[in-house]
């Protein structure tokens, strides 16, 4: 039998503690062409917590980049977080001494990745994130290996479960945006700053990451346009749903004869699309090939056990002796990032404007919309009638108008909801969501 591959574990939270219980009690799952998977070494920051673990006979680092070097190991698993401080040393540190890396983390990969693959590539070292993207779902071997074969125009996913969760309960029960976020923080699953997901930048890691293993192209998360949903009103959910849509933060990569176009933000879909009907915290991501057509992949996107399942998939590589260059292609060959620009992004969109109850209000917009060249699908000014009982403001006369606009780009819409800003007509900053063509 080969000898077993030894593993030291930084990091016991929930994801790190589901590690270890599923290779204690799969082993024999993991153990293919390879020898058997040995968790030989753990560090974490409390040695007293009580994590319901049998850790016997496994030593115990309290410096997790003492951990990574050490002669007792030859593959470090990362699952401490966070983009920089011990996450980073002990990753650079476990490469530069040669040892394999499998890590979740993907404000780590999002920032670092290509610096972290050029030195597992110089190190003859593996370097797996697959739990880094979506939690259970296999999206990064899908892009790495399965799906090389073709040229991707387009990959997308719900990537965020909180926000998933946040908008399908909009949906369904009709709160607010506030409430849901309360709800989602006592089940858990927002981050710990719950801005990191409602606004975007959780998807946004995750979607940097994607678009390199999608387009072959060096990792730019700085290039990414990101709008998250905080701004997503209940009146925006009923629209949606009366117009066949409904709303998710997506999270889109896509290329354009301009460059990739990078963007995070909500989403109307069309109700009837498969991205549509992922609820709750479900995640989901969708390749368009040109060979194989649209593949799209539900699943788990966070939870301990479900980021474990595939963190012990890139174990078992290793243990197999399946290398593979961390970002599908030798860090050397992968093209530099070109940027299409959002202004030019071309599309459908939802606007919703509170529009002065006054003659002329819906002349300045069709002539706004006119001058900026944008054709409307639709037009509908929603009657809001204060009720008896309710106190009277000064805008109880503002109605609310939606309109859906045919393609257009994003720099016109910009410069028609500009002009009728600028003539005075609304009373409340418009609302834009984009409309995605599925
Ligand atoms: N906070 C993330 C989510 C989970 O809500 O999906 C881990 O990325």
């Amino acid at each position: 039998m080969n000898s077993p591959l030894r593993l030291g574990i930084a990091g016991l939270g929930s994801v790190g503690t589901s590690v270890v219980r599923l290779l204690q009690d799969h082993s024999g799952n993991l153990q293919g062409d390879g020898g058997p998977v040995e968790i030989v070494a753990v560090s974490a920051r409390d040695r007293n917590r009580d994590r319901g673990l049998n850790l016997d006979g496994i030593a115990w680092h309290e410096d997790p980049v003492a951990l990574a070097q050490s002669d007792e190991i030859d593959c470090f698993v990362e699952l401490i977080g966070g983009e920089d401080g011990p996450a980073l040393s002990a990753v650079e540190a476990a490469l530069s001494a040669g040892k394999h890396v499998v890590t979740a983390n993907k404000a780590l990969l999002a920032a670092h990745g290509l610096r972290l693959a050029e030195a597992a590539e110089r190190n003859d070292a593996a370097l797996n994130f697959e739990a880094a993207v979506a939690g259970g779902i296999p999206i990064v071997k899908t892009l790495r290996e399965a799906l090389r074969g073709n040229t991707i125009s387009r990959i997308y996913g719900i990537l965020n479960g909180t926000c998933n969760y946040i908008l399908t309960r909009m949906e369904l029960e009709g709160i607010t945006f506030a409430d849901c976020l309360a709800d989602a923080q006592k089940l858990g699953y927002a981050e710990a700053n719950p801005t990191f997901d409602v606004e975007g930048l959780d998807t946004a890691h995750k979607l940097a990451i994607l678009t390199s293993l999608a387009f072959g192209t060096r990792i730019d998360k700085q290039a990414i346009f990101v709008e998250g949903i905080s701004s997503i009103q209940p009146e925006d959910i009923i629209a949606a749903d009366e117009l066949g849509y409904r709303i998710k933060l997506l999270g889109v990569a896509q290329r354009t004869e301009s460059g990739i176009e990078q963007r995070v933000h909500p989403t109307m879909v069309p109700k009837d699309s498969d991205i549509a009907r992922i609820s709750g915290v479900t995640n989901a991501v969708a390749v368009d090939g040109d060979f194989v057509g649209s593949v799209i992949l539900s699943g788990p996107g966070a939870g301990g056990d479900a980021t474990a399942s595939a963190v012990a998939g890139d174990i078992s590589d290793i243990a197999r002796g399946d290398r593979i260059a961390p970002l599908g292609r030798p860090a050397d060959q992968l093209a530099p990032y070109r940027r299409a620009q959002m202004r030019a992004h071309e599309g459908g969109y939802y606007l919703r404007l509170k529009v002065r109850d006054r003659p002329g209000a819906f002349a300045t917009i069709a002539k706004q919309m006119a001058d900026a060249k944008i054709s409307l699908a639709s037009i509908v000014q929603r009657n809001r009638r204060p009720s008896s009982s309710a106190p009277r403001s000064d805008d109880f006369n503002d109605q609310p108008v939606t309109i859906i606009t045919h393609d257009t780009t994003e720099s016109a819409v910009r410069a028609a909801l500009q002009g009728i800003e600028a003539e005075g007509q609304i009373s409340e900053k418009p609302q834009m969501i984009r409309i995605e063509k599925l």
